[in-house]
This record gives C-alpha cells, sequence and structure tokens, in this order.
C-alpha cells in the first residue's frame, strides 16, 4: 500500500497565492463587467529590458546553430553569469564573495524551499510572523513542526513581527538553530539597519546557528546606509546563506533566474558536533536535483549587469517605486498607518479590521485585489499588503477608486 508523508496534511487547505487566484476568478465569473486591477501577488508587468532580450535573442541564435548550441550546462550555473553576480552584487560592496559560492538556479522561492532538506528533523526553527509562506510550509512539509492549532504550527520559534519594534523581531529569548529574515521584508515592506543585522549575525555565531538571509528585493532599496547583502557585515559568512533573484530586480517573474551565494565557510555540524561545510552538501544537492538554468536565461541574465544593462534595470525598479510612493501618498491621506514602500514595493497596511474581511471589501467595493496579511501568520492579521507591481496608470486608477471608496 502507498501511503503519503502525513506531513502534508498539516498544511493550510492550499497555497495563499492560489487561494487568492481563486477567489479573484471567482468573484469575476460572478462580476464579469467588473475592472479587477491586481495588486496582490508581487508580480512584475513591465517588459524586460533592452539588454536582457537583445542577449537573449542572440543566445538563441547561437543555440540553432550546431557550432555555437549548447546541451547541458554547469549546474551551478555558467561562469560567465557567476563572475559577473560576485563582481556586480558583492564584490562593489566589499562583500568578499567570489564566483564559485554563487550557485544559480530557477527561483528563490525552489531555493528557500530546497535548502531545508540540508538539515537535520529535530533542529529548532525561528520564523518571522508574518512570513513568506514558503519558509513555513516547506518546513511543515518536511516533518519540523507539530500540529497547527490557534493560527500558529507547533514547535516553532516564531519571531513577532509588529508595529511596536517596527516590523524588525528581536532575538529570541530561546537557542534556535536555524533563523529565517528577509529584508526587505516580503510582506511588511520594513528594512534592517547595519547594527541591527550584526546582532543577528552576532547571535548566529554565538549559537552555532545559521541564517537563511532572504534578499530577493535589495533592487529597491533607495536608503544607501541600509545593508543589501548579509555579508556586508563581518563575521556572516561562516553563519548565513543569502538567497537573491532576478524576478523583481530584472522582470524576471516570467523568464526564472535566481542564485543561492552559500560561502565557503559557511558551517553546521553533524550529530557528534563535527564541522560540515554547507558549500559541499548543497553542491551535491544542486548537482543531483537541478540541471541549470537555460543558457539563453542565464546570457539574459548577465546582460542586466552591462553599463546599458544597470541603468535600463534600475529604471524598472524606480517605476514600480514611483507606484509605492503614490500608494504610500493615497493611504496616508486616509489616515491608516502604514509600513514599507520606501525601500521596498510592498505597503503594509493597518486596515483596523480583519484582514480577509477588508480583503472582500476592497475587492467589492474597488476591483482591487490586494493581499490579506493573515495569510502571512498571525501577527499579520488586521493588515493588508498592497503590491507596487503594476503600470503607473492602473495604480492611479486604483488609487481613485480606494480614495472614493474609503474616504
Ligand atoms: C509575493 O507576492 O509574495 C511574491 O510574489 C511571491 C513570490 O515571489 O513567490
Amino acid at each position: 500500500m502507498i501511503t503519503i508523508n502525513e506531513h502534508y496534511l498539516k498544511l493550510q487547505a492550499s497555497y495563499l497565492f492560489s487561494d487568492i487566484a481563486g477567489r479573484v476568478a471567482a468573484f469575476q465569473e460572478k462580476n464579469p463587467d467588473k475592472d479587477i486591477i491586481k495588486l496582490g501577488i508581487g508580480d512584475v508587468t513591465k517588459g524586460l529590458t533592452r539588454s536582457a532580450v537583445d542577449a537573449f535573442h542572440k543566445a538563441v541564435d547561437e543555440m540553432a546553430d550546431t557550432t555555437t548550441f549548447r546541451g547541458y550546462g554547469p549546474e551551478q550555473g555558467y561562469g560567465f553569469l557567476r563572475d559577473a553576480i560576485a563582481a556586480n552584487d558583492f564584490q562593489s560592496r566589499g562583500a568578499d564573495i567570489s564566483a564559485d559560492e554563487i550557485f544559480v538556479s530557477d527561483g528563490a522561492k525552489c531555493d528557500t524551499g530546497n535548502i531545508q532538506e540540508l538539515f537535520s528533523r529535530d533542529i529548532k526553527i525561528a520564523i518571522p510572523d508574518p512570513v513568506y509562506p514558503v519558509y513555513l510550509d516547506t518546513n511543515v512539509m518536511a516533518g519540523r513542526t507539530g500540529e497547527f492549532a490557534e493560527g500558529r504550527f507547533k514547535g516553532l520559534v516564531y519571531l513577532d513581527s509588529t508595529k511596536e519594534n517596527k516590523f524588525v523581531p528581536s532575538l529570541p529569548a530561546e537557542d534556535v538553530d536555524l533563523i529565517y529574515l528577509c529584508f526587505p521584508n516580503n510582506p511588511t515592506g520594513s528594512t534592517i539597519t547595519r547594527e541591527e543585522l550584526k546582532t543577528w549575525v552576532d547571535y548566529a555565531r554565538e549559537h552555532k546557528a545559521l541564517i537563511l538571509f532572504d534578499a530577493a528585493y535589495e533592487a529597491f532599496i533607495r536608503d544607501e546606509s541600509l545593508p543589501k547583502s548579509i555579508y556586508e557585515i563581518e563575521g556572516a559568512k561562516e553563519v548565513a546563506i543569502e538567497f537573491r533573484s532576478f524576478s523583481k530586480s530584472a522582470g524576471f517573474t516570467g523568464t526564472r533566474c535566481a542564485y543561492s551565494v552559500v560561502p565557503k565557510e559557511c558551517t553546521a555540524y553533524d550529530s557528534k558536533g563535527n564541522k560540515q561545510l554547507l558549500h559541499s552538501l548543497w553542491n551535491r544537492r544542486h548537482c543531483t536535483k537541478f540541471n541549470g538554468v537555460s543558457y539563453p536565461v542565464q546570457r539574459a541574465a548577465e546582460a542586466t549587469y552591462s553599463e546599458a544593462g544597470k541603468i535600463q534595470t534600475r529604471a524598472l525598479t524606480d517605476y514600480y517605486m514611483k507606484n509605492a510612493e503614490l500608494i504610500c501618498k493615497t493611504i496616508a491621506k486616509l489616515g491608516y498607518e502604514y509600513a514599507g514602500g520606501q525601500n521596498s514595493p510592498y505597503i503594509w497596511i493597518d486596515g483596523g479590521m480583519d484582514s480577509w474581511q477588508f480583503f472582500d471589501m476592497l475587492l467589492n467595493k474597488t476591483g482591487v485585489v490586494c493581499t490579506p496579511g493573515a495569510g502571512f501568520g498571525k501577527c499579520g492579521n488586521g493588515y493588508i499588503r498592497i503590491s507596487a507591481f503594476n503600470s503607473y496608470e492602473n495604480v492611479e486608477i486604483a488609487m481613485a477608486r480606494v480614495k472614493e471608496a474609503l474616504s
């Protein structure tokens, strides 16, 4: 008899964004004339940059010619892309990361979900609340939690991110082994200072813990004093793995390219307390389960680092940040408290009522889709998240409707 992994039965019925998509589809079916504007899932809407598209086309032509054709590439990514990443995203900011510490992949969602395979079942995990659901659900699937009760899974240490701590959680009161951090944060849009991030690195060093640092939104940081990478903090290389993505920074949500950074000195321990290097374990996993991102996609990603590519890519995030500014202005005028939107494409709004109720009310009255904060955890209840990913014209229409409906 084939039996299932029963940990799956502990999960909430469906993945948050699938749940929302289902509700929006049902609403649209009932209200076919209603014009819906999606400011829910953080999915980009602008086309790829000229540089990326030209490189993409050129690489596709190379694939069509037997003399330049490429079959399987290196699982970890082509040297040309890993070199460009290391030089531009890290070395240029004083972070000593080398190309062979970069693992190119098809998404930060997959990477942040897959990385937990390297760790034992009985580690103590600290997870923010609210949180990007992937960190949580993948650990539930792996059996690292108890049952779900009163909005939380048993066995985890939740790091509350609230108005009181400006959505930057404090260090846990008890010992933990694995810590998930995401800055600029999804969903709250909050950022972390160098000093605050250093307290986490120091904690991890002291407790032989590991930080999984999700920096998928670093390209939206406008305040130059904020760290973009955890490796800008001294001592982080031994205790942190970082995740990055071209999805939001360069409009690659449908093109698929991301990477994780596993420094060679990054350490975990076996059951006897012996040091084990995570770089070789992740490399082993990557080679076994992944066959690399396609050559044209990696060429397109590489092109985002050319001189023209950098300017064009920056223009993409500037475009969405203008949307964020308009959303923040509207929300502030309506008298709502909010976080984010300054160095992040997400605006986290205290709606003053149950978040699913707010979601339904907004959809019914305005046709605007947001994400209910409760979908990100218990601390998210009462909040909604509005994403800045849409055209400026649509955001203008959406905000005019919101103003009218909520004034
Ligand atoms: C979000 O809206 O939180 C993100 O788009 C989800 C993702 O990147 O997977």
